[in-house]
C-alpha cells in the first residue's frame, strides 16, 4: 500500500510509487510537466498500480482526445485488470474512468463526486468530476462538486487553493462572478501559479466586459502561468480576447503566432483555442494569411475521434476555413456513423446540436448565410451541452449573428442580441447590435450603441 499527499491509501508494491503520483497530481494542478509519463513509467515498474493508469487513461479524455483513441483503450483494460486487487476507492475510480471512456461524462462526473462523498480528501476525484462536467456543460453540477467539499478542506491542507481554485471557475460559469472572483483572486494569493485560479478570474472579467482589467491581470500574472505547458496557450487565447474587443489585432497574431500555434498536434484543446482565434480574427474581417493551413494538418489525426461535440465543431471549423471539402465530407460521414452507432449521452449530443453546428460552420464558410443561421439558430440555446465554457462558445453565438446579418435577416439579428446585450454588454455584441440596427434603418440607435462602444474602451 502507499499513501498520497492528503492521506489517502491506494495500492502500489514500489515505495516510490508514492512519491511519482505526488509528483504527477502537482504537475496537474500547475497543468505543468510530464505528468502521463512520468504515471506511465511507474505503472510499468509497479504491476499493482492501477490508479496509474485511471489517472493517465482520464487526463488524456480531458485533453480532448475520445473514448475511442487507442491509448485510453490500452489503459482501461490495464486498470480494469488490476480491478480485483485493489481498494474500493481505486476501484471506484477505475469504474468512473471505465463510465468516461464512453461517453457518458456525467454519470463518471456524478460517480466521482460519489467517491468524494466519502473521501472529500481525494484530489484526483475532485478533478476528475470538475473535467467531466465541464466536457458536457454541466456547470452547475461542476461549481457544487467543488463547493461541497470546500467546508471540509482547510487552507493548510496541500492543493487547498487549488480547489479555491476550481471552486471559483465553477462559480464563474454559474454567472455568480461577484464570489468567483474573491475565491479565484484568493486562491491566486495562495498559490500564484495557479494557472486555473488565474483563469478563472479571467473568464470574470471577459464576461463583464472588463477589457482592460482582463489585460492587465493576465499580463500581470504571466511569469507565473508561462511554464503551464498544458494551459498557458489557453491563457494567451484569454489575453486575446479582450485585445480583440479593444481592436489591437496586431497583438493578437503576434501571441497567436508566438505562444498558440505552436502547441503539439496532440494538444487537441489548443487547437481548438487556435481555431476558435483564427476565426475570429476573420469575423473582425482580417485576413489571417495562410495560418490555416498547418493547423488543419495538426487537426487532421482527430477526425475520427468525436471526443466531444465542442471538438467536432472546431474540427469543421478548421477544415471549412481551410477549403479542405473532401476533409470535411469524410468527418460528416464519420460522425454521421458514429452517432448512428453510439447510445451515449456523448452520441446523442453530437447528433442533436454538434451536427446542425458543423453543418452551420460549412455553410457559414460557403456563404450559405440563411442555410448556416438554419442550422445554428435552433440549437444556439443548447450549446451549452456540447462542453467548453461560455466565453469558448461564444464563437457560435457570433457566428450565428453574422450568418443572419450577411442573410439579411437583421430583425432577427436584433431579437437574438437584445436580451444578450441586456444581460451583459460586451463591446462585441453592441458592434453587433448596432450592425443590426444599421440594417434596419434605425441609425440613432446604432450611433449610441457605438459612441458607448467608444466611451466605454477609453
Ligand atoms: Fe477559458
Amino acid at each position: 500500500m502507499a499513501i498520497d499527499k492528503l492521506g489517502l491509501e491506494f495500492t502500489a508494491s514500489l515505495p516510490e510509487t508514492a512519491d511519482a503520483f505526488n509528483a504527477a497530481m502537482d504537475d496537474y494542478m500547475l497543468f505543468a510537466g510530464e505528468p502521463v509519463g512520468l504515471l506511465l513509467e511507474t505503472a510499468e515498474v509497479d504491476p499493482d498500480f492501477a490508479m496509474g493508469y485511471c489517472f493517465t487513461g482520464c487526463l488524456r479524455l480531458f485533453g480532448g482526445v475520445g473514448p475511442t483513441h487507442p491509448r485510453v483503450s490500452l489503459e482501461l483494460r490495464a486498470a480494469r485488470a488490476r480491478r480485483g486487487r485493489v481498494l474500493p476507492r481505486e476501484q471506484a475510480h477505475i469504474d468512473a474512468f471505465d463510465t468516461a471512456a464512453t461517453g457518458e461524462f456525467s454519470k463518471a462526473g456524478r460517480m466521482w463526486d460519489d467517491i468524494l462523498q466519502e473521501y472529500p480528501y481525494d484530489m484526483m476525484a475532485a478533478k476528475c468530476a470538475h473535467e467531466s462536467y465541464f466536457l458536457v456543460g454541466e456547470a452547475w453540477r461542476l461549481q457544487k462538486s467543488a463547493q461541497d467539499i470546500l467546508p471540509k478542506w482547510s487552507d493548510n491542507m496541500p492543493y487547498y487553493g487549488y480547489l479555491l481554485g476550481m471552486g471559483a471557475f465553477g462559480l464563474e460559469e454559474v454567472g455568480e462572478y461577484a464570489e468567483a472572483e474573491k475565491m479565484g483572486r484568493r486562491a491566486v494569493e495562495i498559490e500564484p501559479r495557479d494557472g486555473w485560479a488565474v483563469h478563472a478570474v479571467a473568464h470574470v472579467m471577459q464576461m463583464q466586459g472588463r477589457c482592460d482589467e482582463n489585460i492587465e491581470w493576465l499580463e500581470s500574472t504571466v511569469d507565473d502561468w508561462r511554464d503551464a505547458v498544458w494551459l498557458s496557450g489557453h491563457l494567451w487565447w484569454h489575453l486575446c480576447l479582450p485585445l480583440l474587443e479593444k481592436e489591437q489585432f496586431d497583438r493578437v497574431f503576434d501571441i497567436y503566432d508566438a505562444r498558440m500555434a505552436t502547441c503539439d498536434e496532440d494538444m487537441v484543446t489548443r487547437l481548438m483555442d487556435c481555431t476558435s482565434m483564427l476565426w475570429r480574427l476573420e469575423e473582425f474581417g482580417l485576413d489571417v494569411g495562410d495560418r490555416w493551413e498547418p493547423l488543419a494538418d495538426k487537426w487532421l489525426r482527430h477526425a475520427d475521434e468525436h471526443a466531444i461535440a465542442f471538438t467536432d465543431a472546431h474540427f469543421a471549423m478548421t477544415m471549412a476555413a481551410s477549403d479542405r471539402q473532401r476533409t470535411l465530407r469524410r468527418f460528416n460521414q464519420s460522425q454521421h456513423a458514429y452517432v448512428e452507432g453510439e447510445a451515449s449521452t456523448n452520441g446523442e449530443i453530437i447528433g442533436r446540436i454538434g451536427k446542425s453546428l458543423c453543418e452551420g460552420v460549412g455553410a457559414y464558410r460557403d456563404e450559405e448565410f440563411d442555410t448556416a443561421a438554419d442550422k445554428i439558430g435552433p440549437v444556439i440555446g443548447d450549446t451549452w451541452r456540447i462542453g467548453g465554457s461560455n466565453a469558448q462558445r461564444d464563437v457560435f453565438r457570433l457566428t450565428l449573428t453574422n450568418a443572419l446579418l450577411k442573410a439579411g435577416r437583421h430583425a432577427e439579428a436584433c431579437d437574438f442580441l437584445e436580451p444578450l446585450v441586456a444581460e451583459g454588454a460586451t463591446p462585441n455584441l453592441m458592434r453587433e447590435l448596432a450592425m443590426a440596427y444599421d440594417g434596419l434603418g434605425r441609425d440613432a440607435d446604432a450611433e449610441a450603441l457605438r459612441a458607448e462602444v467608444v466611451s466605454g474602451l477609453n
